[in-house]
């Protein structure tokens, strides 16, 4: 007769800290970690402060981001928050880090040393754009700084906390039609393939800036806009690999890893460092609209929440960074080059992809980090209140 009642007991207790504990998991999980970061870009003189910035970030749950220097109100900012940042060395710099090792250790320290761990520095990207690019010089010297920083970071045992990595352009390429026949250009080959075997010698991945706007913009009369803005469209066609491509992006990333293989490195991760869509052009950029870059944006955003990979490479994973956070007014170019962000320079959305902005979020603005630790001890605790539970009621 006890015996039954304590059992009902404890069944009764069992079944109200399950009840009462488990919706606190789903909170905890954040939407895009792992697949979907973002650049931010600094090239305006009327964008809100790092801090808020910080604040924007968090509210969209965006944790990946990119900045195109070390600048250390940035990197101060994002101290104590979590965010994970890789942070540049700008193209301006890179002969004089291969010149001399002890610069490169001097930059090291001052820019990435001397925040870590609270600034969460995971990469160096080492210059921009550099390999098919205008400035031959800096074909020259691109491997060289990479080494000296790799050096440095190694020397004050920080190679395995910070990545080195330098993104491409679609210069590097030539033939990338279909994918499966992309190859590197002939000139940017010998200077490619020596940072490929350093690369993969340390573990980096391929850093792709990859642009359907532009892909389509240069061809409009034989591109199927469609295709470009993941919408549904027959699709392509690869006649050598026997894959079929519904979006021109996942197109675009298997031409690279084509390319990897025939330069005889199969093995290589690609990763998008950029990816975008301009909402407002010049009267020659018909497709910056805003309809465009908002299909665009959304779409991208789903297809990287499935946490799929390419037809060519389905287990790996597609990672990409959006370009960019905001509109940034001081940049040169086109008018399209100033108007890729999904944030207005007052913090509120470009247009809507499921994000709310700095002035529409004075709720979720208020989730802070402290929020995030203590439903994590909440989380914990519970897990393992449930456990003795378990055991209590079952032995
Ligand atoms: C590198 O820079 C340091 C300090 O600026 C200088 O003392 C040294 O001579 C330089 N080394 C070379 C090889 O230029
Ligand atoms: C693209 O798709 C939209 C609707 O999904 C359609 O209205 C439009 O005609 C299509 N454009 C082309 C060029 O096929």
């Amino acid at each position: 007769m006890e015996k039954s009642f304590r059992f009902f007991l404890r069944f009764h207790l069992f079944v109200f800290f399950l009840l009462f504990f488990t919706p606190i998991a789903p909170m905890t999980v954040q939407a895009f970690t792992g697949t979907y970061g973002i650049n931010y870009g600094r090239i305006a003189d009327n964008i809100p402060s790092p801090d808020e910035v910080v604040t924007l970030l968090r509210a969209a749950k965006i944790k990946n981001v990119r900045i195109y220097d070390a600048d250390h109100s940035v990197l101060n900012a994002f101290s104590g928050t979590g965010l994970e940042i890789v942070i540049g060395l700008p193209n301006g710099n890179l002969k004089e880090m291969s010149g001399n090792e002890s610069h490169a250790m001097d930059w090291v320290k001052e820019n990435v040393q001397a925040f870590l761990p609270r600034t969460k520095i995971c990469g160096i990207a080492v210059g921009n754009e550099v390999l098919g690019g205008g400035d031959y010089e800096l074909w020259t010297v691109l491997l060289g700084a990479a080494k000296n920083i790799y050096n440095s970071l190694e020397k004050l045992h920080l190679a395995d906390v910070v990545q080195i990595q330098t993104a491409h352009s679609q210069a590097v390429f030539a033939n990338s039609y279909p994918p499966s026949s992309c190859v590197f250009k002939d000139n940017v080959v010998q200077f490619m393939k020596p940072l490929l075997e350093f690369f993969s010698q340390i573990g980096s991945p391929f850093c792709l800036n990859a642009y359907p706007f532009l892909a389509y913009m240069s061809d409009p009369e034989n591109i199927d806009i469609n295709y470009s803005l993941f919408q549904s469209t027959k699709g392509i066609s690869d006649s050598k690999t026997n894959l079929h491509y519904d979006n021109m992006l996942d197109a675009q990333i298997d031409a690279a890893y084509a390319a990897l293989e025939d330069a005889g490195f199969k093995k290589m991760e690609v990763i998008v460092t950029e990816t975008g869509w301009a909402s407002r052009g010049d009267d020659s950029e018909a497709a910056a609209t805003v309809d465009n870059a908002r299909t665009y944006n959304y779409n991208l955003r789903k297809r990287l929440a499935k946490r799929k990979g390419t037809p060519l490479r389905p287990k790996k994973m597609l990672k990409a960074y959006i370009f960019a956070i905001f509109n940034e007014n001081l940049k040169p170019g086109p008018t399209s080059e100033r108007n890729f962000g999904l944030f207005k320079p007052d913090g509120s959305i470009s247009y809507d992809i499921g994000y709310h902005g700095l002035k529409s979020s004075a709720d979720s603005s208020h989730l802070s980090l402290k929020d995030f630790r203590a439903r994590g001890w909440v989380q914990t605790f519970s897990l393992i209140l449930i456990t003795l539970l378990w055991r209590w009621f079952y032995f």
